[in-house]
């Protein structure tokens, strides 16, 4: 028996999320897998009642968990950066979530390239470092009333991690008096290292002969210079090709050749970039599923769009990247069988037009997921 936290979150969040606990009841109706789903009400109509984010009560509780399975979070009465922040990024860093795989796949017909072409891609987003720290400050005379006495200023900035805790002082001093802004891009080798670990274990249970490592490594020598070597150590150990892509490159050649890619790592910011890029390359944000995963610990599945407050509460969204959100979950959670029922579920709704407008249907979010539970229920017959 699974435990899952089940945090439907903000705006569509709730209804994607209702959809996808249709599907996996379904799943657990017909197959061996059994759970239990205990909601949480984190997301901004609590914070906007008692200003909390992820609460360390709530931290506990999710502790217990088999894995977290996540709607969506941002609201148009929240200042942008608090939600992310508080509760999205604070789940990733304080869980050590440190992959985030993001499937892309053609799904046929709705891959908008001209030419026909089978790719499925994987990407292993590095999910906790770079220039996701949260690591940086404005100072200048609009910030800081903290000018030394020769003219410098103090920087402080600090992270504390599971893993790891960092205090950093940097002293500046500049020649023209202006307002300035540092924003530290951090790596560590013990951060690279698991990470380049998981992704040859990753690409050999796939069956790929190389990995794709994604940086800049031209300009941002340091991060990116260290992250190759680490990577080039384990894919000798592991033996297999390694593959260096800059981004800029990257990103014209997930359109010209995205079948010539499979198991691909991308550190944090450029990840977050080229996965809304492949999610559009497969059919849309509404086809993207995301499994933040720390293989040790609890893992949160989410579909990879946000709340879209515009269209919340109309029956518009397209569930169908929460199911494959839930597909990730079962696969991780050992239930790979069952996550492939969800998949074909998806390939049988898009093949038979049941789908929501965005996908040329005229089914609403619930009846695209009913659609989807009916289909793996018939499976039983
Ligand atoms: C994502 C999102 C988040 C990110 C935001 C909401 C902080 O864009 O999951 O890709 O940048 O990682
Ligand atoms: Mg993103």
């Amino acid at each position: 028996m699974k435990h899952f936290a089940i945090i439907p979150g903000d705006g569509i969040g709730k209804e994607v999320i209702a959809a996808g606990m249709e599907v996996l009841d379904a799943v657990s109706q017909i197959s061996s897998f059994e759970y239990d789903g205990e909601y949480s009400q984190i997301g901004s109509d609590r914070y906007l009642k008692t200003g909390e984010l992820l609460t360390d009560q709530d931290i506990s509780d999710l502790k217990k968990k088999d894995a977290i399975y996540f709607g969506a979070i941002g609201d148009p009465r929240v200042k942008p950066g608090i939600l992310e922040g508080g509760i999205l990024l604070k789940m990733r860093a304080v869980f050590d979530q440190y992959i985030n795989l993001r499937p892309v796949t053609s799904w046929f017909p709705l891959v908008p390239l001209k030419r026909e072409v089978d790719f499925d891609i994987h990407f292993l987003r590095e999910n906790t470092e770079d220039f996701y720290m949260g690591l940086g400050k404005r100072f200048g005379p609009s910030y800081s009333d903290k000018k030394n006495a020769d003219g410098s200023y103090d920087v402080e900035l600090g992270v504390k991690r599971e893993s790891y805790n960092m205090d950093f002082k940097v002293n500046a001093h500049p020649t023209a008096d202006d307002d300035y802004s540092i924003e530290i891009g951090l790596v560590s080798r013990k951060g690279i290292t698991r990470w380049a670990d998981y992704a040859m274990k990753y690409a050999i249970a796939r069956g790929d002969d190389k990995v794709t490592l994604v940086d800049k490594a031209n300009v941002i020598t340091n991060n990116y210079g260290m992250q190759r070597e680490i990577f080039q150590q384990k894919a000798d150990e592991y033996g297999l090709k390694l593959e260096f892509m800059f981004v800029d490159a990257m990103s014209m050649a997930m359109i010209v050749r995205p079948e010539t890619f499979g198991t691909v790592a991308v550190p944090n910011l450029f990840g977050d970039i080229l996965t809304d890029l492949g999610a559009q390359l497969q059919g849309g944000l509404g086809m993207g599923g995301s499994g933040n995963i720390n293989p040790n610990g609890v893992s949160m599945f989410e579909p990879i769009h946000g709340s879209a407050p515009d269209i919340a509460g109309q029956g518009k969204a397209n569930p169908i990247a929460a199911v494959l959100a839930a597909q990730m979950l079962l696969e991780n959670q050992g239930f790979p069988k069952e996550g492939k029922m969800l998949h074909d579920a998806v390939r049988y709704v898009l093949d038979h037009n049941q789908t929501t407008p965005d996908l040329g249907g005229k089914l609403k979010t619930a009846e695209v997921g009913k659609a989807i539970a009916d289909f793996i229920l018939n499976q039983k017959k």
